[in-house]
């Protein structure tokens, strides 16, 4: 396992295992500046990469080794209980900070994050295998999320007539693809709103969750309000999601862990983000050659293992029967860039893991009417994780890649001579997370907003990478279980407590 520090050690002291770390603090930092997130048409984000690039290209070697997490790997029922206790405890005295002493911790938490851009990114690519243009951005979204979150912890304490009453004990489980923003924001979330947290980092990138925890103790959010922790997902992960004292789970993940976090506990006070099946369409009003770029960034950035991925373009009358769309596309991809991550100028870098079979089966098997424009390839005899981008054509409506979720590197072309037909194909899917329009007709556009069936909607832009408090984030039907309000958004703090009526004066 890639756990190994003892409880302990997280009582007394933030673990001091660096090894990648420490490689960077004998080359240097350079200062990137100020780098919110931005869509990469900004022109800071090209100065961004050019610091990562001088930075990174410095660490020798291809691979980076991941030694320690500073997690508690709690083996026992007593032990999960004593840290349950000893947490609600300390998170009695975060609540009674006020919200303004949590909100200047949070600040410095951004500044912290900031700070330690660098080394958050490295890991990133070591551990997740995000690409530099992916993992440096992914900083920025955690930094905003500190920030925003900060000020809108304030905002809890002035309504008239009610006292928000924080809950007692938020756990957090976040995914592995998004192993920085995500668990910063849904740990900020909480303890913004005067919860505090128990983390159980993703296995596969828990020393990117690691870094996070660092980054918020050295903020000065007390250890014992944020806790780390690793358990055994079989056995006490079930006791730890359906402990009482745990009175909200946010969880980004499938759809079926969310399933299965219910079936634990049906009354579970979820916020889940769960899968997708995104699509965008392309009409032909669209501006080709940005519908072409946006496609190809929305599909394989971070090797389309994001939940807001776009695996399906809908390319609508002309776009569909003319070759130029395709064509386009074909370059467009052939083209990228596929390698190691934490080389500055790759833009799809490897798998997390050796595909499973429900991956695989996407990234080789054609179901009936499809052809394969490009034709994913595995590229190592040694390592199952690097595969090549696929594009596939011909896909049916109502054929299993129309409505699966793969999670990785397959884009799929559909159909369809109307933009109503379109919007209908991309409706009929289980989920319903992120979805993107490519058209230059107000028309359609507006048609489009009202009939399109996701939480997130994105016009002539890619559809990942939602920015904090522009781009609240979250979906509907099955991309969504439990409190719906989206995170990085004005109303996610609320899910996170109760509003009680204050006493009416006397
Ligand atoms: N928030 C991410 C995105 O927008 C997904 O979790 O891509």
């Amino acid at each position: 396992r890639r756990f190994t520090a003892s409880l302990e050690a997280l009582d007394t002291a933030v673990p001091p295992a660096r090894r990648v770390a420490d490689r960077f603090a004998e080359v240097g930092r350079s200062a990137p500046g100020r780098f919110v997130s931005t869509p990469d048409t900004d022109p800071s984000v090209a100065a961004n990469r050019v610091w990562a690039d001088g930075i990174l290209s410095r660490i020798d070697g291809s691979t980076l080794s991941i030694d320690t997490v500073a997690a508690a790997r709690v083996e026992t029922e007593a032990e999960l209980e004593r840290i349950v206790a000893g947490t609600v405890e300390a998170g009695e005295r975060w609540a009674e900070l006020g919200a303004a002493e949590r909100g200047a911790i949070l600040h410095r938490a951004g500044d912290v994050l900031e700070e330690r851009r660098a080394e958050l990114i490295e890991v990133m690519a070591a551990e997740a295998g995000k690409t530099i243009d992916q993992a440096d951005p992914e900083v920025s979204e955690a930094v905003d999320f500190a920030h925003y979150y900060a000020e809108r912890g304030l905002e809890l304490e002035t309504v008239q007539g009610a006292t928000f009453v924080p809950a007692r004990l938020t756990l957090v489980t976040p995914p592995w693809n998004f192993p920085v923003a995500i668990p910063a924001g849904s740990a900020l979330a909480a303890l913004a709103a005067g919860s505090p947290v128990l983390f159980k980092p993703a296995g596969l990138s828990a020393r990117s969750g690691a870094l996070v925890a660092e980054a918020l103790w050295a903020a000065g959010v007390p250890t014992d309000v944020l806790r780390l922790v690793d358990v055994d997902e079989e056995t006490l992960g079930r006791q730890l999601v359906s402990h009482p004292a745990v009175d909200r789970v946010i969880l980004t993940g499938a759809f079926e862990t969310a399933e299965l976090f219910r079936s634990f506990r049906p009354s579970l006070p979820l916020l889940a983000e769960t899968s997708g099946k995104n699509a965008i369409i392309v009409t032909p009003s669209a501006d080709l050659d940005l519908a072409v770029k946006d496609v190809a960034a929305s599909a394989f950035g971070h090797a389309g293992q994001k939940c807001s991925a776009a695996s399906l373009v809908v390319l609508v009358g002309s776009v569909a029967s003319s070759p130029r769309f395709r064509s386009q596309l074909m370059d467009a991809i052939s083209s990228l860039p596929v390698g190691l991550p934490h080389v500055a100028s790759t833009r799809m870098g490897p798998l997390i893991e050796a595909p499973g079979p429900k991956l695989r089966e996407g990234l080789t098997t054609l179901g009936e009417g499809e052809s394969w424009l490009i034709r994913p390839r595995a590229l190592s005899d040694d390592d199952a994780r690097l595969w090549s981008p696929g594009l596939r054509d011909g896909v049916a409506r109502g054929s299993a890649f129309h409505r699966t979720e793969y999670f990785g590197p397959i884009l799929g072309i559909m159909t369809a001579d109307t933009l109503d037909e379109a919007i209908d194909i991309v409706n009929e899917v289980d989920y319903g997370l992120t979805s993107g329009l490519h058209s230059l007709d107000r028309g359609e556009i507006s048609i489009w907003l009202d009939r399109i069936e996701a939480g997130n909607l994105y016009v002539n832009r890619g559809i990942t990478g939602a920015i904090v408090e522009r781009q609240p984030f979250g979906g509907w039907k099955k991309s969504s279980v439990g409190a719906g309000a989206k995170a990085g958004g004005p109303n996610y703090l609320v899910n996170l407590g109760s509003w009680l009526p204050s006493a009416a004066p006397s």
